[in-house]
């Protein structure tokens, strides 16, 4: 099957001006975003606390073009348990759902949930998690999330033995012959997106190499340039 040429940048607010977040996700949806990542953490699951449902519900607004087109808000969730704050985000507005599969009791009646809530459902895979439950899933998910950093924080270094799992991934969507998204998280520049869109990923997260720049429009034509 063709890989997916449709490149999407997916700008984690993580990084963004928790301050002004309403602003910051039209900034950079002005920008160029396709998607805007959402990471939402417990202290728990990961050693960090970020935003709930109730901020996803007051962004919903904001997720959107000039020209009125809605942007996809796509929900990272690093808790556990899995499945009552999932709901409670489709609830609230949220497009994509991804969770751990180890922060889940039952993968697959997670994934069921999601579904049955109407959202698009992923599984992501932190650096030293094999993509074995994928064996069970594939045939029911829209997304697969590559972690290529620990969860928990932005702005860490890239850990390259994510392309091999990238392309594992790769491998396993072609066998599958379904349209899944194939999304990367974490230390991602305009520097390094092309060695992970090379390896099979189509969609790029990146929080601090946009949020952290004063033109968030320089930095992502110039991640769509690398991608060109
Ligand atoms: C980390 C989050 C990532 C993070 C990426 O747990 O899942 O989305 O925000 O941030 P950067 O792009 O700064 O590595
Ligand atoms: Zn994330």
């Amino acid at each position: 099957m063709a890989m997916s040429t449709t490149y999407r940048i997916a700008p984690s607010i993580l990084s963004a001006d928790f301050a002004r977040l309403g602003d910051e996700v039209k900034n950079v949806i002005a920008a160029g975003a396709d998607w805007i990542h959402f990471d939402v953490m417990d202290n728990h699951y990961v050693p960090n606390l970020t935003f709930g449902p109730m901020i996803c519900q007051a962004l919903k607004p904001h997720a959107k073009t000039a020209d009125g087109r809605a942007v996809p808000i796509d929900v990272h969730l690093m808790v556990q348990p899995v499945d009552a704050l999932a709901a409670a985000f489709a609830d609230a507005g949220a497009d994509l759902i991804s969770f751990h599969p180890d922060a889940s009791t039952h993968v697959h009646r997670s994934v069921q949930a999601i579904k049955a809530k109407g959202c698009q459902v992923g599984v992501v895979f932190n650096p030293a998690e094999t993509l074995d439950v994928l064996d069970w899933v594939i045939d029911d998910i829209d997304l697969i999330l590559i972690m290529s950093v620990n969860p928990g924080f932005g702005g860490q270094g890239f850990i390259d033995s994510a392309l091999r799992k990238v392309a594992q991934a790769r491998r396993r969507i072609e066998a599958s012959g379904r349209d899944i998204r194939l999304e990367v998280d974490g230390g991602i520049k305009a520097d390094n997106i092309r060695r992970v869109a090379d390896a099979g990923a189509d969609t790029f997260v990146a929080g601090s190499a946009i949020f952290g720049k004063p033109c968030y429009k320089a930095v992502i034509d110039q991640m769509r340039q690398a991608l060109a």
